[in-house]
């Protein structure tokens, strides 16, 4: 059974990459893996650090891509792909843009399509934005849906998903960070080993303009209170958010900016740090499961079992909310204990075996 994986941004390479490497041990699949390269470095790097080379690459990114321009351009190219290849199955992961023209154009061309971390909804379809959309097409459109967890299930048994289609499996996320959490990778940035780290990651499309621009105030505001602190901010490349956090919080002492970390580096500043400030979902999976507490820069979350669980704290792109949580993480001891406690609402490790398991099936029937 020829099985064809697509990824085209670092989280999808990130989830993508322990099932692929489960599929390619299985001799009855044959596999290919499909760049698209909505991302371009960011991609690279994950693909190298996990030694998957993709058999295609559309090498699609351009410098602050329009959604328009990149979703056209991607259907284009990937109908292409799917009639020269021919595959019997195709996997993506997640809420992309990629991911969202892969179930379309998978069918278009009458292709099943399995849908890796399926089911994730807040319910307000321009938040986030566009994922949610991407996401609710790519359930409509999908042929199997691998769903992280119960509370995934439960939304796409409320969209008339079959029950018989859903297969909760744990998130890929936690497979691919138990693959890296226990080598031993430096973070590659020269660091203040007095000060407690915060680690910083924002890059949400419907936080650009005012509310990232309150965010970076709350992060001026937060180190300038706190000079026993130093923020570590893994600038995204997106022009919407590097130009301003440059122009914003280059001037500050204990602020240091960097470009994206490489995976393991990343790993091991999370495992680093005191805390986390994030708007990233790969980010609100990994830090409970190493017991790092996440505020998180927005307002609703399609991830609510680690809300749920007290360890991580939604709290908007809203400058006193943000100030007000952090200085109580960094003053409050037993607030503190109670986020850091190490818990995995998101997997066990074996999501991608669980995956593997599905398809072996449907090639044996
Ligand atoms: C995309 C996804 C988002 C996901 C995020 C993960 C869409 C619409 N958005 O957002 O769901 O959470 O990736 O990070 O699918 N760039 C580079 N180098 C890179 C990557 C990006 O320079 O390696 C710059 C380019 O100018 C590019 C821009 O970032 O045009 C935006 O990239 P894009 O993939 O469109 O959106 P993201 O904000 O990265
Ligand atoms: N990550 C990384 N380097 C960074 C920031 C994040 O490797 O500088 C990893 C992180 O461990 C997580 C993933 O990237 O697995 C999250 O990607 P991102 O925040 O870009 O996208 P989202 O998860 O929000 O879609």
């Amino acid at each position: 059974m020829k099985i064809l994986c697509v990824v085209g941004t670092r989280p999808e390479a990130i989830k993508m990459a322990p099932v692929i490497l489960a599929l390619q041990a299985v001799p009855q699949f044959e596999v290919r893996v499909l760049a698209t390269a909505q991302h371009r470095h960011m991609l690279d790097q994950v693909l190298n650090f996990f030694g998957i080379t993709p058999d295609i690459d559309l090498n699609i990114m351009r410098p602050n891509q329009t959604l328009s321009a990149l979703t056209a351009r991607l259907l284009l190219e990937l109908g292409g792909v799917l009639e020269a290849e021919k595959p019997d199955v195709v996997l993506a992961q997640g809420d992309t843009t990629t991911v969202m023209t892969v179930a379309l154009a998978c069918f278009y061309h009458r292709v099943p399509f399995g849908h890796v971390e399926a089911g994730l909804r807040t319910g307000d379809i321009n938040n986030p934005f566009p994922e949610e959309a991407n996401r609710v097409i790519a359930g409509r459109l999908a042929h199997w849906h691998f769903a992280p967890t119960e509370s995934s299930r439960a939304n796409l048994l409320r969209e008339n998903v079959a029950n018989a289609e859903i297969f909760v499996t744990g998130n890929t996320v936690i497979d691919a960070l138990l693959m890296t959490a226990q080598r031993d990778i430096e973070i590659g940035v020269q660091l203040d080993d007095s000060k407690r780290l915060v680690l910083i990651t924002s890059h949400r499309r419907e936080n650009f303009g005012e509310p990232f621009r309150n965010i970076c105030r709350a992060l001026r505001s937060l180190a300038g209170r706190n000079p026993d602190i130093q923020l570590l901010y893994a600038v995204h490349p997106n022009p919407n958010v590097k130009d301003v956090a440059h122009a914003m919080l280059s001037d500050c002492d204990n602020i240091v900016l960097c470009e994206p970390l490489d995976y393991a580096p990343f790993i091991a500043a999370m495992k680093k740090s005191y805390m986390i400030i994030s708007d990233s979902g790969g980010v609100q999976e990994e830090a409970p499961a190493l017991g790092k507490p996440v505020l998180v820069l927005r307002d609703e979350t399609e991830r609510p079992e680690a809300v749920d669980m007290g360890v991580v704290k939604l709290v908007g792109p809203n400058y006193e909310r943000i100030l007000e949580e952090a200085q109580r993480l960094l003053d409050d001891r037993s607030a503190y204990e109670a986020m850091a406690r190490g818990v995995s609402p998101y997997g066990d490790g074996d999501a991608s075996q669980r995956i593997v398991k599905v398809l072996q099936e449907f090639a044996n029937r």
